[in-house]
């Protein structure tokens, strides 16, 4: 494919802003997404572990971190969906190329994608919480996890396929035959997959190291189980993160010619120091981790490193397609519309925060009092200001309706 032929792919309506703002969103999103998509593996593993385990412990986590795992499904694809906006506006010729060659595998990942979802409620459904006696049909959470990972590996293909447009030809028609049924995936990289899901046990890991903190304010809290999941993070945080940097070392060795110079990048540095940094923090921390807000530095840095990491991983897709094939999606031409762009931001950063503001806070509150909780006045007013911005939200789609209706 020539440059000008990859250009030709391209909305020719423009982008309604600066591309690079779609690209920066595009990393922050994925950051968020992965790191939802981390919580929920190694949750959903922790699940699975503590149900053939007889001690109490392990059972009382168990059945904590299968509620973990339910939400972080949803989270996970809520926050798969923006990621998945953003690469589509700046990398159209290359992503909507790589979805029509895996066509039947894309409309599969729905499909596979909602029988995990299901098998996860139907094992809570079937071991509700406070459940005594043997776990039941654990094999829905054996199911429930190769789903997802299937789901992850399809979009993993979806992601590589796109960097190759020299080899797009030899899968559409192999030997000059055209094969229209996109019931192949073509490229896949094992270590660069295997990287991003063993990050779950470095995540999980800082996850148990917040929780331990979080209910240790709580009242009359078991200081044995605590303590258990203090020892259980150490083992997961550390060891995992070397597992993950290792099979990173593996992706970057092992990267095709054309990419191969990235791994010398300074980008590569940093995202290894800063896996480092958090996997090591705990340690560094100490006695601290049980004082103020410090128990939750673990996972605060985590997030940190999945964002440059997620920025590494941009920087490697960027210089492959404007390297080797031309493409350069800052120059997508602009056709700047203001009352979206603001629409968005105001969404995001007004509503999003004061809305998600309210409702973390009353869970967050609410799990650490005993009896019922009642919400401080001024939550309570953050609760109508939120509500009320939702409902003015809403009218002003109509408003805009009726202003151009017709124009
Ligand atoms: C629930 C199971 C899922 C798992 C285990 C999973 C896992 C992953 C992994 C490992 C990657 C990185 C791939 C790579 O860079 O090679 C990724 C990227 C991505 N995921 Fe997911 N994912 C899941 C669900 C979803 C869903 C439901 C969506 C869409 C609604 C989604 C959207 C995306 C997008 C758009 C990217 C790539 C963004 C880009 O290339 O910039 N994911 N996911």
């Amino acid at each position: 494919m020539t440059p000008e032929q990859l250009l030709a792919l391209r909305d020719q309506a423009g982008v309604p802003s600066h591309p690079g703002i779609f690209l920066a969103l595009g990393v922050l999103t994925f950051a968020l997404h992965i790191a939802a998509v981390q919580v929920m593996l190694g949750a959903a593993g922790l699940t699975l572990w503590g149900a053939f385990r007889q001690d109490v412990r392990w059972r009382r986590l168990a059945t904590l971190m299968l509620t973990t795992a339910k939400v972080a499904v949803s989270v996970a694809i809520v926050l798969g969906v923006a990621p998945l906006l953003f690469v589509q506006v700046t990398y159209d010729p290359f992503w909507y190329t790589s979805n029509v060659l895996s066509a039947r595998w894309v409309i599969a990942s729905i499909v596979v994608l909602i029988g995990g979802y299901l098998a996860i409620y139907l094992y809570y459904w079937k071991n509700p919480a406070g459940a005594e006696g043997p776990v039941r049909s654990p094999w829905l959470m054996v199911l429930s996890l190769m789903l997802l990972l299937t789901v992850g590996f399809i979009i993993h293909v979806l992601t590589y396929q796109m960097n190759f447009p020299e080899l797009w030809m030899t899968w559409y028609a192999p030997g000059g035959v055209v094969d229209p049924s996109g019931s192949g995936l073509h490229a896949f990289h094992l270590p660069r997959f295997l990287f991003f899901i063993t990050l779950s046990l470095p995540v999980i890991g800082a996850w148990l190291l917040a929780l331990r903190r979080y209910l240790q304010v709580r009242p009359h809290e078991d200081a044995a189980f605590l303590d258990f999941l203090g020892a259980l993070s150490n083992r997961l945080t550390m060891p995992g993160g070397l597992v993950a940097l290792l099979l990173g070392a593996w992706w970057m060795a092992t990267l095709p010619a054309k990419m191969a110079a990235f791994a010398l990048s300074p980008w590569v540095l940093v995202a290894v120091v800063i896996i480092l940094a958090t996997v090591f923090l705990p340690r560094i921390l100490g006695p601290r981790l049980d004082q103020g807000l410090w128990g939750y530095a673990t996972f605060a840095l985590g997030a940190a490193a999945l964002i440059l990491v997620g920025t590494a991983r941009e920087i490697l897709r960027y210089r492959t397609l404007l390297g080797s094939h031309g493409y350069d999606p800052l120059t997508y031409r602009i056709q700047m519309d203001w009352y979206s762009t603001l629409t968005f931001f105001l969404t995001f950063g007004v509503l999003g925060a004061a809305t998600l503001g309210y409702m973390l806070t009353v869970a967050w509150r609410a799990g650490q009092v005993e009896g019922v909780y009642t919400p401080t006045p001024g939550l309570a007013r953050l609760g109508r200001w939120a509500t009320g911005l939702i409902v003015l939200w809403i009218l002003h789609y109509f408003v805009l309706g009726f202003i151009t209706w017709g124009a």
